[in-house]
């Protein structure tokens, strides 16, 4: 062998070593494998609502309003649960006054329901709300969630290093990587995966393109900055997600963040367009409202089993803009009217009316996944069916429906 084929074939051994180190440091396999459901305490009432008490109220509701059984399981507790200073060990304490018997209790108790049980955190010295941060003391973090036997861990990145090593409370900058933080708590975590595995979320608020690479790190992403509630929020982190959907997959999900469905915030429409866009987006499925105190139509809305059926399909792909004859083109920023997406037993259509009411007309033959022939179809909010070679659906302002054509 001469040198030049020595070294081409020790270079080649080195990349595939690479490989499988690259390979081995993915986060475990076999969770995470459909969209996570569940429900956040932070769009309740933020750091009022990160209580044993929501929790708990929470995993009863889940069992009492049928949400259980629906595919809703986590209870995931968000910003500021924690005391403002680590103990003398270096731990993390539960505020004794939203937790009088601690994290552990209320997780066992959970678990008993046949629940999940989530924690937020942060990668940075503190969190967004300024309670402590993992900084440094990630393995020590990583093994007490696991010791608690929670299920769920979402890692934000508010004062983390920006420009010049400050650490201010948000930095946008776009010269900083956020993956080596990513990476050092993954890696924390599946230290400890023998005690507990624990689901990673990635809230870095798409910085560095996540999708890129959040598969490798976790198994959802945040791809936007927050759902603040209101409308225009909706339509942003909706019009991100129309340009990355090749990034999902089972496993690992765009995040378009918590949702705002029973809020008091958005019209009825827009709640059907907000949950029904999230549904075919593949995003995790997070009840952001008070279940106490929830209206009737917008919990008929999170309820809906024809959507989440197609979110929790196992193929895990989600929908994307498609474009019929004769329709204008994506516009950036704005939902597309026209969405479709592979389903392992058909095609789901999606058609949106955020720019305009009107009526929406398809045939099937330009559907992705689909073709020429005739199809029997269900819409899934009004459970209206049909056989043919199209749809036409009449749409008020903002509203959604979502068509599951079935191809077997
Ligand atoms: C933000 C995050 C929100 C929420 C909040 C808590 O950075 O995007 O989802 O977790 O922090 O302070």
């Amino acid at each position: 062998m001469s040198s030049n084929m020595r070294s081409a074939v020790a270079i080649s051994i080195l990349a595939s070593a690479l490989q499988v180190n690259a390979l081995e440091r993915r986060i475990p396999d076999g969770q995470g494998l459909t969209p996570l459901m569940g429900w956040s305490s932070w769009n309740v009432a933020q750091c009022d609502a990160a209580s044993a008490r929501y929790a708990l109220d929470t995993a009863n509701n889940f069992i009492s309003l049928g949400l259980k059984d629906l595919g809703y399981d986590h209870v995931n507790i968000d910003d500021c649960w924690s005391t403002r200073e680590r103990d003398s060990e270096g731990n993390l304490v539960p505020d004794p006054n939203k937790w009088p018997n601690g994290i552990r209790a209320v997780v066992d108790e959970i678990h008993g329901l046949g629940l999940k049980f989530g924690l937020y955190g942060c990668a940075g010295t503190l969190t967004c709300a300024s309670f402590p941060g993992s900084w440094g003391y990630e393995e020590q973090d990583a093994r007490l969630l696991a010791e608690w036997d929670i299920d769920f861990w979402k890692h934000d990145n508010c004062f983390t290093p920006c420009d010049n090593g400050a650490l201010p409370q948000t930095c946008w900058s776009g010269n900083i990587d956020t993956r080596p933080w990513y990476a050092t708590f993954r890696d924390a975590l599946i230290a400890v995966s023998d005690i507990k595995p624990i689901t990673f979320n990635l809230c870095n608020w798409g910085r560095n393109s996540v999708w890129e690479w959040g598969a490798d790190y976790g198994h959802s992403w945040r791809i936007e900055g927050d759902n603040w509630g209101d409308w225009e929020s909706v339509i942003r982190i909706g019009a991100r997600a129309s340009t990355i959907a090749e990034f999902s997959r089972p496993g690992g999900f765009n995040d378009l963040d918590m949702l705002f469905v029973g809020n008091g915030v958005l019209t009825e429409s827009q709640e059907r367009l907000h949950f029904g866009l999230w549904a075919i987006a593949k995003s995790p499925l997070i009840i952001g409202a008070d279940l106490n105190t929830i209206g009737d139509s917008s919990l008929t809305i999170l309820k809906n089993k024809a959507l989440i059926d197609i979110n929790q399909d196992s193929l895990g792909v989600p929908a994307e803009p498609f474009v019929p004859p004769g329709a204008p083109a994506p516009v950036n920023g704005q939902i597309y009217p026209y969405w479709a997406g592979p389903l392992s037993d058909g095609v789901v259509i999606g058609l949106s009316a955020a720019n305009g009411a009107g009526t929406f007309s398809v045939n099937f033959s330009d559907v992705p996944g689909l073709g020429e022939g005739s199809f029997s179809w269900e819409e899934a909010y009004s459970g209206t069916t049909g056989t043919g070679t199209s749809i036409s659906f009449d749409l008020a302002q903002d509203d959604f429906v979502a068509i599951k054509v079935t191809t077997q």
